[in-house]
């Protein structure tokens, strides 16, 4: 192999190495983490024993890819569930009144907005109108 061409073959690796490098710090959320889900529209009954964690104030549930959690007997919130860094659950932290997914810490407001990462982007928020014991939840 000629000198020239060796040089010209080093700088090649050389730069697809770097190229691979780059590429992979620049992937902040992973791939995988399932997108929020669309055209949500269902109904949640309060006196049922499987919404039981709705009764007090702070308590959540998880249906259909969201976390729902009463804020107040007249509140609620509903929010995509999973983590938009690599998809693990979050849950709400009623002491500190925000949600907190467990795998690397980030943490997310009561709108769904990242309050510390490594997360770089929101969480969904849904709209929830209380009619009676009856929730909607709905895009
Ligand atoms: S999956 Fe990494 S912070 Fe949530």
């Amino acid at each position: 192999m000629e000198r020239n061409e060796f040089l010209k073959m080093l700088g090649t690796a050389s730069l697809m190495a770097c190229a691979g490098c780059a590429l992979e710090s620049c992937s902040s959320s992973d791939p995988t983490v399932p997108a929020p889900p669309t055209g949500v529209d269902f109904t949640i009954d309060l006196t049922s024993s499987a919404n039981t964690a709705l009764t007090a104030d702070g308590g959540s549930i998880y249906k259909n890819g969201l976390v729902i959690v009463r804020i107040s007997d007249t509140s609620y919130i509903a929010l995509s569930q999973a983590c938009t860094h690599q998809g693990t659950t979050v849950a709400f932290q009623p002491s500190a009144g925000n949600f907190l997914c467990s795998n690397h810490g980030s943490r997310f407001s009561t709108t769904g907005s990242v309050i510390n990462g490594p997360a770089a982007s929101s969480l969904k928020r849904y709209n929830t109108e209380l009619t009676g014991t009856d929730l909607r939840v709905f895009s």
